[in-house]
């Protein structure tokens, strides 16, 4: 069980920061950080609800204000609101914090409790972990100082951006080994897949950058009716992060690294499905759907067997740019010749998160294993796959479903092209 080392993360993330950098809530996607702290601590008290419904939470005021959208627990405050309250203080909710870890500590030694749904509320602690690395770059970008950054060590290989041909028939879709996987990654099943063409590698910045140049934000002939109306209304021009330095004629990228002049050879990142599809229609390709997205990062069509990720069954920061490279940004297309598929794709796993085409939908067969958590979340929403350089180790594999909604940009997200033959 894995759950000291991830409170001990948790810690770790916010070590270096100031009071006042856990208390605000710049915009209505962001949650203040003291609020993350609380939540995952919460999280662990609901589950020690389900199981024993006699348990009396640490305090009433605590499970209203870090409630999420969990209707069946009382109902939650808005999300924009997270930020107006200035009770519990960021002090209380640490102690808070360090009375709920002592506490699982010790039923984990007692033995005596459902280690499943523990083992989800330690997969939501990894999920709010990524979130609030993405909401610490919107507070704080190079404000914020890592417990702990490296430099790069995996070899670089030019290797040229091309597509390459994955053949029609059936594929078994979803998770399939004994290892811990949401509810929303099952049952494996079949689906059937005509011939198609992936992209070996994620889009890069200098790719994406000819699209703004080629004027691809200012005509509607690229866009879905909602995402040119989106484009429209929030005056977007190019992905989040980006300005433009009109003295030099250069886009530059404010992040954890500081202020940059883009690097046109890491993965585009920080941008909504609505632009991911946009940048497709221009390009004359397509987003791949996360059922062809999941083939080419984990089926050995010679050997006939999936695989937990693109290179084999378990993972290091050796073949993909997660959490623990500790990296704090995405690393150019070709830094993880070690971490190709089968297929011949690239870099699947870690740096940015990869739109496709499907919407976020229960598979045939789909049982909720815990209410509320996933299985309200079926509309409206996009599947992105394969993780980014904010996502732990333990809470990726190559059936990871995220999703989020079609304007969001602020995760690290970019895509890969496919396309028809
Ligand atoms: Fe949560």
């Amino acid at each position: 069980m894995d759950f000291v080392k991830t409170r001990k993360r948790t810690l770790a993330l916010v070590k270096h920061l100031e009071n006042d950098d856990f208390v605000v809530q710049p915009t209505n996607y962001i949650s203040p950080i003291k609020w993350h702290i609380g939540h995952v601590s919460w999280m662990y008290e609901v589950i020690l609800k389900k199981l024993d419904p006699h348990y009396i939470f640490h305090s009433n005021e605590y499970v209203k204000y870090f409630n999420s959208y969990y209707q069946g627990i009382t109902a939650p405050y808005e999300k924009m609101s997270r930020g107006i309250f200035s009770r519990p203080t960021t002090k209380q909710i640490f102690k808070y914090f360090h009375i709920i870890t002592k506490k699982i500590i010790s039923i984990i030694n007692k033995n005596d409790v459902d280690i499943t749904l523990l083992r989800l509320a330690i997969n939501h602690e990894y999920q709010h972990q990524e979130l609030m690395i993405y909401d610490l770059q919107y507070i704080l970008s190079n404000l914020y100082k890592p417990f702990k950054k490296t430099n790069l060590q995996s070899p670089y290989m030019k290797i040229k951006s091309k597509m390459i041909k994955i053949s029609s028939g059936i594929y078994n879709l979803g998770h399939n080994s004994t290892k811990f996987s949401y509810d929303v990654e099952k049952p494996e099943h079949k689906v059937y897949l005509e011939d198609y063409k992936i992209c070996i590698f994620p889009v890069t910045n200098g790719e994406y950058m000819k699209f703004i140049e080629d004027g691809g934000y200012n005509d509607y002939k690229y866009w879905l009716a909602d995402g040119w109306k989106t484009v429209q209304e929030n005056n977007w021009e190019a992905p989040m992060y980006w300005k433009k330095d009109n003295k030099h004629d250069k886009w530059i990228k404010q992040d954890f690294i500081g202020k940059r002049i883009i690097n046109q050879h890491e993965p585009v990142s920080n941008v909504s499905f609505y632009e991911a599809d946009a940048y497709c229609r221009w390009y004359g390709k397509r987003l791949p759907t996360e059922a062809e997205w999941e083939k080419a990062s984990c089926w050995n069509e010679k050997k006939c067997q999936k695989t937990m990720f693109p290179w084999g069954n378990t993972i290091s920061t050796k073949f993909a740019n997660i959490l623990e490279s500790y990296l704090w940004k995405c690393t150019e297309i070709g830094s993880y010749p070690d971490g190709k598929s089968p297929y011949g794709c690239y870099q699947m796993i870690g740096d940015v998160w990869e739109w496709t085409s499907s919407e976020f939908t229960k598979y045939p067969g789909f049982k909720s294993e815990f209410k509320e958590y996933n299985d309200k979340w079926f509309t409206n929403q996009k599947v992105l796959r394969g993780g980014s350089f904010a996502t732990p180790k333990d809470s990726i594999r190559c059936s990871y479903r995220n999703f989020f909604r079609l304007d969001e940009r602020w995760l690290f997200a970019g895509f890969r092209c496919a396309e028809d033959i």
